[in-house]
Parts: C-alpha cells; sequence; structure tokens
C-alpha cells in the first residue's frame, strides 16, 4: 500500500489525429477509458473438473490490517466461525503489490513498492497450470472501469476517490497474460461477477478485489468487515456459488512493519466439512500456499517457484497427501517485512538480481514442472535459485525448498 516513490505515469496521451488510434489499455484518462469500455471483450467460460477437496477455489483480499486488529472485527470473526482460522499465514513482503504478484506467480522477483509493473512474458502464473487441466478461472476486481484494462488505476469520475488500483490485480501485471486477449477478457469488474453469478457462469477459481474502500486501505477493517457481510452473505446461500467451493478470505499484508507480516486468514465454504467449521489451524502457511493448494486439489504442475515448497493448507493436505512442515522456534524471528535482490527491487545496486530461473527438477508429491515452463528454462536449468536444503522460508534471503521433496 505505501504509495512508491517511483510511480511511472501510465496514461497515453491521446491526440487528435484524423484516424482514431484504439485506446490503449494502459491509458487512464476519461475518453479512453470510455471509448475502450465500449468495445471491451468479456468472456465467461465454464468448467466442471472435479477437484480431490473441493471444485471451485474463490480468494478476496484484503488489505494492510494487523492479525488481531482483523480477529477482533465483528464481522471477520463471525465468519471466521464459519470456518477454519488459519492462526500462522504470513504475507511474504511489504507493499502490497509485491504479495498479489506472489500469490499468483510463485515469486515477487525483488519487487519492494507499488510501481507500474510488467512480468516478462515468458514467465507464468498460476493460470498456466489450470488452462493446462481445463479448469476456468477469472478475477474480479470490484470498480475496474472494463475488462482487461491495464491502466494503473481509476477513480471515482464523482467524488475522485480512489477506486480500482492495478497493484492489487495480480494477473494484470503478467505480461504472460496480458498478452493473450482471450486471458485479457477473464479479468472483469464485480458487477460482471454478479451477471456471471446470476447466469450460473461462474468459473473455477477466482480472486476478487474489492475497491479501495471496501478493501479497507482508504478506510478500516469496519468498512472492509461491513462490505465482507453484504458480500459473502447472499453468496453462502447461492447455489450457482457453492459447488463444493473453498473460499480463502485473507488479507495481502500486516500494518505494522516492525512485527511479524502474519495476516488474518480464513478458509470457508461448502467444501468445508462440519468437524472442521470453527477451527483453528497453526501450520505455517504463506501466500505461495494459495498455489500449492490449488496445484493438489486438482493435481496440476507447477510453476517451478516458491509454489513447489509451500504447505499446502491441511484440509486439503490431507485428502491429497501432501506433508505439512513444521518449522521451530527460530521462526519467530522472521518478519517478512523487507524483499530480497531481484530484477524489480527498486534499490538497485546490490538489490538487483538476474530473473530467476524456475527450479525444472523438482517435484511436489508427484506434481513435476509443466512442461512448456520447462521447455522455455531447461538451457538455464543449472542457475535456478530455487534448490536447496530444508530451511524456514525467512523472507530476507531468496527461499528455498527441499530438492526432490
Ligand atoms: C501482525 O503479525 C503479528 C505476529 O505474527 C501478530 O501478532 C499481530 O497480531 C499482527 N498485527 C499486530 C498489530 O501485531
Ligand atoms: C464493468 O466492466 C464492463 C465490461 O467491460 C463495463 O461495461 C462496465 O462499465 C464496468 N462497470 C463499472 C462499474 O465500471
Ligand atoms: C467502492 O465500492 C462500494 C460498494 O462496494 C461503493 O459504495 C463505493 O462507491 C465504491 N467506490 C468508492 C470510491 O468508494
Ligand atoms: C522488520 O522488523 C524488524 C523487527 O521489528 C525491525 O527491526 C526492522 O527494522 C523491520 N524492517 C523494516 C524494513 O521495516
Ligand atoms: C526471459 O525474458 C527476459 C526478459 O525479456 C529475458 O531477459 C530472458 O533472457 C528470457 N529468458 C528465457 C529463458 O527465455
Amino acid at each position: 500500500m505505501r504509495f512508491s516513490t517511483s510511480l511511472v505515469a501510465a496514461s497515453v496521451a491521446s491526440v487528435a489525429w484524423a484516424i482514431p488510434t484504439p485506446a490503449s489499455p494502459t491509458a487512464t484518462d476519461a475518453a479512453d477509458v470510455y471509448a475502450a469500455q465500449a468495445t471491451a471483450l468479456t468472456e465467461s467460460p465454464t468448467s466442471h473438473v472435479k477437484g480431490k477437496v473441493f471444485d471451485r477455489y474463490v480468494s478476496i483480499w484484503f488489505e494492510n490490517t494487523d492479525y488481531d486488529m482483523a480477529a477482533a472485527d465483528p464481522n471477520f470473526a463471525f465468519f471466521a466461525k464459519k470456518g477454519i482460522t488459519l492462526s500462522n499465514l504470513c504475507a511474504v513482503t511489504h507493499p502490497s503489490e509485491p504479495n498479489y504478484m506472489a500469490a499468483v506467480g510463485g515469486d515477487y522477483f525483488g519487487l519492494n513498492s507499488d510501481p507500474f509493473t510488467q512480468v516478462p512474458e515468458n514467465v507464468s502464473s498460476v493460470v498456466d497450470l489450470l488452462e493446462d487441466k481445463g479448469i476456468t478461472w477469472g478475477l474480479y476486481q470490484e470498480d475496474m472501469p472494463y475488462t482487461g484494462f491495464e491502466g494503473f488505476s481509476w477513480v471515482n469520475q464523482k467524488t475522485g476517490a480512489n477506486d480500482y488500483v492495478r497493484k492489487h490485480n495480480p494477473e494484470i501485471l503478467y505480461n504472460s497474460v496480458v498478452t493473450k486477449p482471450h486471458r485479457a477478457s477473464l479479468i472483469k469488474n464485480l458487477t460482471e461477477f454478479h451477471k456471471d453469478l446470476k447466469a450460473n457462469k461462474l468459473p473455477q477459481w477466482l480472486f476478487i478485489t474489492p475497491n479501495m474502500t471496501s478493501d479497507g486501505h482508504d478506510t478500516s477493517v469496519t468498512v472492509a468487515g461491513q462490505w465482507l457481510k453484504t458480500f459473502l452473505t447472499p453468496l453462502l446461500k447461492d447455489k450457482n456459488f457453492l459447488q463444493n467451493t473453498l473460499v480463502l478470505l485473507t488479507f495481502d499484508e500486516n500494518e505494522t512493519y516492525t512485527i511479524q507480516n502474519k495476516v488474518f486468514s480464513v478458509l470457508l465454504g461448502d467444501a468445508v466439512p462440519e468437524y472442521l467449521v470453527g477451527t483453528t489451524d497453526d501450520s505455517y502457511y504463506n501466500h505461495y500456499s494459495e498455489i500449492a493448494t490449488v496445484e493438489a486439489n486438482w493435481n496440476l504442475h507447477t510453476l517451478g517457484r516458491y509454489d513447489v515448497g509451500a504447505n499446502v493448507f491441511s484440509n486439503v493436505g490431507r485428502s491429497t497427501g501432501d506433508q505439512i512442515r513444521t518449522f521451530g522456534p527460530e521462526f519467530s524471528s522472521y518478519y517478512y517485512n523487507f524483499s530480497y535482490p531481484g530484477i524489480f527491487n527498486a534499490l538497485g545496486g546490490s538489490y538487483w538480481s538476474p530473473q530467476p530461473v524456475p527450479d525444472v527438477y523438482s517435484t511436489c508429491n508427484e506434481r513435476s514442472i509443466l512442461p512448456s515452463i520447462k521447455e522455455t528454462w531447461e538451457k538455464d536449468a543449472d542457475q535456478t535459485v530455487y534448490t536447496g536444503s530444508l530451511v524456514v522460508p525467512d523472507g530476507y534471503h531468496i527461499p528455498v525448498y527441499p530438492k526432490g521433496k
């Protein structure tokens, strides 16, 4: 969340040429946005691929709230009683954007601020894994002005208040997604969510981001909790939503930078069995667990990044045979409040490091890397940074996972 000093203006000035050029999808001025709105391609494909534990996965992300604050909010507490509280899920760094990036791509590539970022096209994300198995996906971003919009932000046109921001839209950051019109057509707003719900055309994997008011970013956890109550209560009675559905409620990051970056998270929905309702799971998870859990459920390939070593949520791991790793007391001294070096690290100098090569050989509970990722990166396989011995991911060093796990 904290605004970066290196904001890169994404707007493209529109010039009145005789032959009008189509508005750039990154343009943020109202005229270009309205022009693009009129022609944006929106699609809603459906699929019914059975998972081992759930058949639909929905994550809803809120903003910048310390664990205790969220747990104390009456609305978040209400939904926690309907599911499993994850009392030890850590964000991967600060601020927002790298956490969203990590949750779908298995790394944040050193990003330590919230600029206009484009992940190179040769980096895959979870949607490559889902499409490989014919599983439909969609992102629903409240107040995104049109489907596939790539602009930096969009404000409420009446009040000027922040509405939609690119940094909270994980898949739009990936060029492997936005360069394919079919994929961009699946990154929609919440108006489209309600249409898809009504038509029983929701996909099987969904990522939902409320606007900057609703997610607590510009407001408080109280406002976020009220939004959640209004949004989720009817869905938990809706057969078009509940189709053996697992819902994750989580926050991108903790607000206080000097304490461990733990975020309040809850799993609920009709895929959570009765005996787990109202329980707490204190296993160590992070935002990479969100990819690992989806991989385990549908037996997907992996990205060969931090998804491979991340703990699968135990309500799922129990059925898929994924072992949940435990860590000793040293774990409590890792704060996850600082980004390691990488291609996007704004500090530069010794904080720059090359684009990391996925580990093309390690497997996770027999799940291997997606063949197309292997093909792209195999020639550089010896340069991978993602391999090593079993250590606690400490958030300062590029973490490693157990080779051959
Ligand atoms: C952030 O995480 C810490 C430690 O994991 C947790 O105790 C805390 O409740 C969260 N927020 C605050 C204010 O400490
Ligand atoms: C949502 O997206 C649709 C499709 O691009 C667009 O027509 C509509 O105006 C958008 N709604 C809002 C509230 O921005
Ligand atoms: C954000 O969404 C809420 C409803 O969910 C809406 O009332 C509000 O106008 C939207 N935008 C802003 C800037 O508050
Ligand atoms: C991370 O937390 C530790 C422990 O409180 C603190 O010493 C350090 O300054 C924090 N780092 C940042 C970048 O905030
Ligand atoms: C991936 O893309 C980056 C940026 O375009 C390029 O520097 C790198 O060589 C590419 N690597 C592979 C293995 O394709």
